[in-house]
């Protein structure tokens, strides 16, 4: 079969700093750019809005509509939620909504529905949703430097969560994308690992585009 699309799938830790390499890297190569943590946020937000409980979302989930507009903004049922979907309440509950089965599975669906050429991001994108990604990219950098990263950050909205907080979270989280049951976060066989803890955004882009070049792929 010929090759018409090129996926790139980018997965890794939180606060790795995916959707800002992600995005560089679509823009870069004029390929569409699929942030699928925004939809597992958008599912989790819903479940906020309309006061539900984790047992309950299974039963309304064909009432979800979760979709991007021509911006590639998030939408929940037709209204673009891409600041709420940032919001702490969301922050607190979006690992517990990734973790049910249902949910996965609905979303994964829609994310194998893209077919053109996509940089997509996630946790299971080389793994599950495109396990033949022509490039799979497995980010990491040193829990402190992505804790001080989320830091300066929240600095703007939160400033008085304290550092060794966020790093706890942070650890926390890790702990929980690795050991939940469903598609936990784990690097793929045939992803390239990139620990950027001391790389800019451009040196990361730049590796990038090297990789997809040596596959004579761009
Ligand atoms: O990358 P993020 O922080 O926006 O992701 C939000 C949550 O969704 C986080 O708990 C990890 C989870 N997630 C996932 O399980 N699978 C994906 N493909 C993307 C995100």
């Amino acid at each position: 079969m010929a090759v018409s699309s090129i996926r790139v799938a980018i997965d890794g830790y939180s606060s790795t700093g995916k959707s800002t390499l992600a995005k560089a890297l679509a823009n870069r190569l004029g390929f569409l750019y699929v942030d699928t943590g925004a939809m597992y946020r958008a599912v989790a937000l819903y479940l906020i809005e309309n006061g539900l409980t984790l047992d309950q979302l299974t039963g309304v989930l064909d009432q979800i509509k979760v979709d991007f507009d021509p911006d590639q903004q998030i939408r929940l049922n037709g209204r673009v939620v891409a600041s709420e979907i940032r919001h702490m309440e969301v922050n607190q509950i979006v690992s517990q909504v990734a973790k049910i089965s249902e949910v996965r599975k609905k979303l994964v669906e829609q994310q194998q529905g893209f077919t053109q050429s996509v940089v997509m991001d996630g946790r299971d994108i080389g793994t599950v949703v495109f396990p033949d990604a022509q490039l799979k990219i497995f980010m990491t950098a040193k829990p402190e430097v992505r804790a001080q990263r989320r830091f300066a950050e929240l600095q703007v909205t939160h400033p008085e969560v304290a550092f060794e907080e966020v790093l706890e979270n942070l650890k926390m989280r890790d702990f929980e994308d690795e050991n939940r049951s469903v598609d936990p976060l784990k690097k793929a066989e045939d992803a390239m690992v990139l620990d950027n803890s001391d790389l800019s955004p451009e040196e990361q882009l730049n590796w990038v585009i090297t990789q997809l070049q040596d596959r004579n792929l761009v």
